[in-house]
């Protein structure tokens, strides 16, 4: 097979929902589908406590597990489809968020009875700055959810994305009797607690069929006709390339933890979904078809067994060819390396591969040359743009208790902040160090690993910070003053760039009112 064959087969996603919507379970049916399990429940074992605020042993506990199964890979119909898997607990967002820029295209879940949630909302503003295509599983079918139509109306307004139906529910909780497909025709029924099979398939010519009235009733196939023929009216065929683009969201329903309607779905997905696409470069964009090899991390996992301090640094390959044993330029530290083991994750076994493709996700032994961000290519001197560090939302200072221990608590911080597991502030005109990140298990997490990994004691202080924007202004002067006046408020990145720390949202736009000159960014690239 040559490379153009292995881009084509190759499908790579994530599946994102706000925690309970059912994102583990529709994983495992896809790994059923895909034979890549054989029994239900393989992954949810693997499935991280989900309300265990302080439990954080607990995810440590089973990170050896969480990276075996961080990449997921499985054949579908003659395509390999590589499926990311993103952490279920909040507190660990900002690792979603990165995962998300080394996809292609996602499936978001929805719960049908909670319909947009928090979480949802922030994962799709994701999606959106960089235009992700994104397939809807409205999921939970089988339990008394909103009226499916203000469901859409909500999702379109609150995620603001047009939505295309792909499939359309008779009804929902106990009275839901399957969805009819809309594209190819066909009535998929339901029993609760069975397995649509194919007998469940009806093929109907089209909807005036009186085999719909025998099916479902004539009630209800009265009000499927009224509801189908409306949404014929409203959206039409679906516009792939609206899809392509991040414009509009096909939209399936179903139960996943039923097996219904995933199926459905899988079988549009393989077809629909892009396969890996150009990225954009510091200096142009990159098509995967290119001859040289290039790729980024998006994650490190380190080993939190302290005898064994390696770290797994997963490289996106984005275009050409990676081979084992290969010498390939680190872009940053401008230094050749090569990987004697590099690991695909191919389910059940980690196996150590010779070459991988554009979509492919490696698993490198690290000893701390990596960074997220950092660009591996064939000599050429160009990073992957769109890899941005989000703000914090949570923000407490960092307060060494051992100063015997100030060098390694130095080197500590420096190597967790590389991991991406928080963001190094340092307050302008003095040194007090902050730490920011997403949820309060991290900071959990940072002290642990400070002490077991480094040995340095260090206890946080709350500081009063909700938000951290980057700044940037053509008028130095106006940034210097600006950083001088305001030196309770403003801090360094760990890159050395200026970021203003703002104690609510009133300050913010007081802020950005009061200095049109300085352009207050909700995000940086990481590299600039
Ligand atoms: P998550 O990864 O998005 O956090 O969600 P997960 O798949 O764990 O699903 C959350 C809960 O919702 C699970 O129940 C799961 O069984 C249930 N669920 C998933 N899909 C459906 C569905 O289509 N219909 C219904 N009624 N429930 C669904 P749990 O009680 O938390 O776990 P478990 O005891 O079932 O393992």
């Amino acid at each position: 097979m040559n490379n153009q064959q292995e881009i084509e087969k190759r499908k790579t996603f994530a599946i994102i929902s706000h925690p309970d919507a059912g994102k583990t379970t529709l994983t495992e049916k896809l790994l059923l589908f895909g034979g890549a399990i054989q029994t239900a429940g393989a992954v949810k074992s693997n499935k991280i406590k989900k309300h265990a605020t302080s439990d954080f042993m607990e995810i440590e506990r089973q990170r050896g597990i969480s990276v075996a199964t961080s990449v997921m890979t499985f054949e579908y119909e003659g395509f390999l489809i590589n499926l990311l898997d993103t952490p279920g607990h909040k507190d660990f967002a900002e690792d979603t968020y990165r995962t998300l820029t080394a996809v292609d295209s996602v499936v978001l879940v929805i719960d049908s009875v909670n319909g947009v949630e928090e979480q949802t909302r922030r994962l799709m503003e994701v999606c959106r700055m960089r235009d992700t295509p994104v397939i809807v599983f409205i999921n939970k079918m089988d339990r008394d959810g909103k009226n499916r139509f203000d469901l859409l109306e909500e999702i379109e307004k609150e995620l603001n994305i047009a939505l295309h139906p792909m499939t359309w529910p008779i009804n929902s909780g106990k009275d839901f009797k399957g969805v009819y497909n809309i594209t190819n025709n066909n009535l998929l029924l339901f029993t609760a607690g069975t397995k649509a099979d194919d007998e469940d398939v009806l093929q109907i010519d089209d909807l005036s069929s009186t085999i719909i009235d025998q099916k479902i009733g004539e009630r209800d196939a009265a009000q499927l006709r009224e509801d189908v023929e409306l949404i014929e009216g409203v959206h039409g065929n679906l516009i792939i390339e609206d899809y392509l683009t991040g414009k509009v969201a096909p939209v399936f329903f179903g139960s996943a933890v039923n097996n219904f309607g995933v199926q459905e779905m899988l079988n549009t997905f393989i077809h629909i979904a892009p396969t890996p696409r150009s990225r954009a470069t510091s200096t142009g964009s990159v098509a995967p078809d290119d001859a040289n090899f290039s790729g980024f991390i998006f994650k490190i996992h380190a080993n939190l067994d302290p005898r064994h301090r390696d770290r797994i640094a997963f490289l996106r390959v984005c275009s050409g060819k990676f081979e084992r044993s290969k010498y390939y330029h680190h872009v940053r530290l401008n230094k050749a390396i090569r990987f004697n083991n590099p690991y695909s994750f191919l389910a059940r076994s980690k196996d150590v591969i010779e070459d991988a493709y554009p979509g492919d996700v490696v698993g490198l032994f690290d000893t701390g040359n990596f960074k997220i961000g950092d660009t591996l290519t064939e000599g050429a001197n160009f990073y992957f743009l769109g890899i941005p560090t989000f703000s914090p939302e949570i923000f407490k200072e960092l307060v060494n208790k051992d100063p015997m221990k100030a060098k390694q608590l130095e080197k500590g911080i420096q190597q967790l902040t590389d991991e991406g597991v928080a963001q190094l502030f340092t307050q302008f005109g003095g040194t007090k160090k902050i730490i920011g990140c997403v949820g309060e298990l991290q900071f959990e997490v940072i002290q642990y690993r400070l002490l077991q990994e480094y040995g340095a004691a260090v206890e946080f202080r709350s500081l009063p910070f909700y938000k951290a924007c980057w700044l940037t202004s053509t008028n130095a002067k106006k940034l210097e003053d600006f950083l001088r006046f305001k030196q309770q408020n403003t801090a360094e990145d760990k890159d050395g760039h200026p970021v203003y720390l703002a104690q609510s949202e009133w300050f913010l736009n007081t802020e950005i009112n009061n200095n049109p000159d300085i352009i207050f960014h909700f995000s940086s690239e990481i590299h600039k």
